[in-house]
């Protein structure tokens, strides 16, 4: 019987890694232009960690995590708590007050799979930790956008607040009368988080709660001054960034740890799974867990997510894999001496291919062809023992006599100079 991946692990196969790695060398880039620095974490945390931060009355924390009860610790479900850990655990502000990381890796959350979700999947994540200011907050949401335009997403941002430990409590105390009012017409996920995480209610996607909830209450008008103040502030700056954005009064995020400012980027086009990229502000969070009292804000965008779209994109191109070089040796003799100058070319930071089987030349300009060569140098007996090669251009079959005299050294600087002559 064959052995098959887990449900919801997925292999990434190397046609699709040229994606993959694209998208995280566009993410390095424009998070380096930002100022940001790369952290990496372990992939277990003690589970107290995602408790305490994510929150109890959470799904992540009730149902998807992978936990190993026995020994308390936790497959990361998300990259935030560790990132806040690791950062209170080496004291990072004392170094630099205002902190910008980011990181990009596995995550695991035990979730029914299906297109764009899986139980292993992967984030590309972005804090900016001790910055309150609400260009920050602009910043990075115009950051994350910039990174969705440049791979030529198009997807559209929706914005909240959902204010603080000043103005929340009060507002959700109204918004359990209200849904207690109407319990019967809601579902039954809603009526346990009309007590539990009233919240959540806010954006069930059940026809029944969604009719109920139009009429609730608004975060947005219960926040306090402080609070209303910060959200008029980052909608000014996202404009004055030139970042087009909707409001969504009824985006409330599935982790528990959000102050004041969250976000989505939104897509139509992966069915059910509507986020690319989501985050916001979590201001209380760092101290909760034990650090200092500094807020901070950031986001995770799925890389599943990100490559299915661009896969659906039949205008966005990628450049394909290529060799510089694939080297036919025919004939036993030519084997060796071809094996030695493909050594050498890869020593010098040429790429380059070489076929052993010792098949036809047809057959090995078809090979050459595969791997996308851009050049193939033909070494036959009759032209090995005059000292020579041929070298074709693959793109347009242009052949031209390669000398091979001199030691294999030399042979392979002179091809290296003859390759990046004509390539440039
Ligand atoms: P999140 O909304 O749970 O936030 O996840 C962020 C993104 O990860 C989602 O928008 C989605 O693209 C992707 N994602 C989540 N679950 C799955 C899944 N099962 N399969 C595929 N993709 C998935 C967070 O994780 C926060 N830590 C974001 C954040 C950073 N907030 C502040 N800083």
């Amino acid at each position: 019987m064959k052995i098959q991946a887990i449900n919801g692990f997925k292999d990434i196969l190397p046609g699709n890694v040229i994606r993959w790695q694209y998208i995280e060398r566009c993410a390095r880039d424009i998070f380096e232009r930002f100022g940001m620095q790369e952290i990496r974490m372990p992939i277990m945390e003690k589970t107290e960690l995602f408790v305490r931060s994510i929150g109890e009355a959470t799904d992540v924390v009730e149902k998807e995590m992978y936990t190993f009860i026995d020994k308390g610790i936790t497959m990361r479900p998300e990259a935030t708590a560790s990132i806040m850990r690791a950062f209170i655990e080496h004291g990072l502000h004392v170094q630099q007050p205002v902190q910008r990381l980011y990181t990009i890796g596995p995550m695991f959350r035990h979730e029914r799979p299906q297109k764009g979700r899986l139980r292993q999947f992967h984030q590309l994540d972005a804090e900016i930790i001790g910055a309150v200011e609400p260009r920050i907050d602009a910043e990075l949401i115009a950051m994350g956008q910039m990174l969705l335009d440049e791979l030529g997403l198009k997807t559209s941002l929706e914005i909240n607040s959902l204010g603080c430990p000043v103005c929340r409590p009060p507002f959700k105390a109204r918004l359990i009368t209200y849904l207690e009012q109407s319990i019967e017409h809601l579902c039954e996920d809603c009526k346990r988080r009309t007590h539990t995480n009233p919240l959540r209610v806010l954006d069930c996607k059940k026809p029944s709660c969604r009719a109920l909830v139009v009429e609730a209450p608004s975060m947005l008008e219960a926040l306090c001054p402080e609070c209303d103040q910060h959200f008029q502030e980052v909608k000014e700056a996202l404009q004055a960034l030139r970042v087009p954005f909707q409001i969504n009064r009824f985006m409330v995020r599935g982790l528990d740890y959000y102050t004041r400012t969250t976000f989505e980027f939104l897509t139509s086009d992966l069915g059910a799974q509507a986020a690319v990229g989501a985050g916001g502000r979590y201001d209380g969070l760092i101290e909760q867990l034990g650090g200092p009292p500094l807020s901070g804000i950031g986001f995770a965008m799925g890389m599943e997510r990100i490559a299915l779209l661009m896969e659906q994109d039949t205008e966005s191109h990628l450049p394909a894999a290529s060799m510089d070089i694939f080297l036919a040796a025919l004939g036993s003799e030519t084997l060796a001496p071809c094996s030695l100058l493909a050594h050498l070319l890869r020593q010098q930071g040429i790429r380059a291919a070489i076929d052993y089987s010792g098949r036809s030349l047809k057959a090995q300009l078809k090979q050459a062809g595969r791997v996308n060569a851009r050049f193939t140098l033909i070494v036959g007996v009759d032209e090995w023992s005059r000292q020579e090669g041929i070298l074709r251009d693959m793109t347009n079959q242009v052949q031209q006599p390669f000398d091979m005299s001199g030691t294999p050294e030399e042979q392979s600087l002179r091809l290296k100079q003859l390759l990046q002559t004509t390539i440039h």
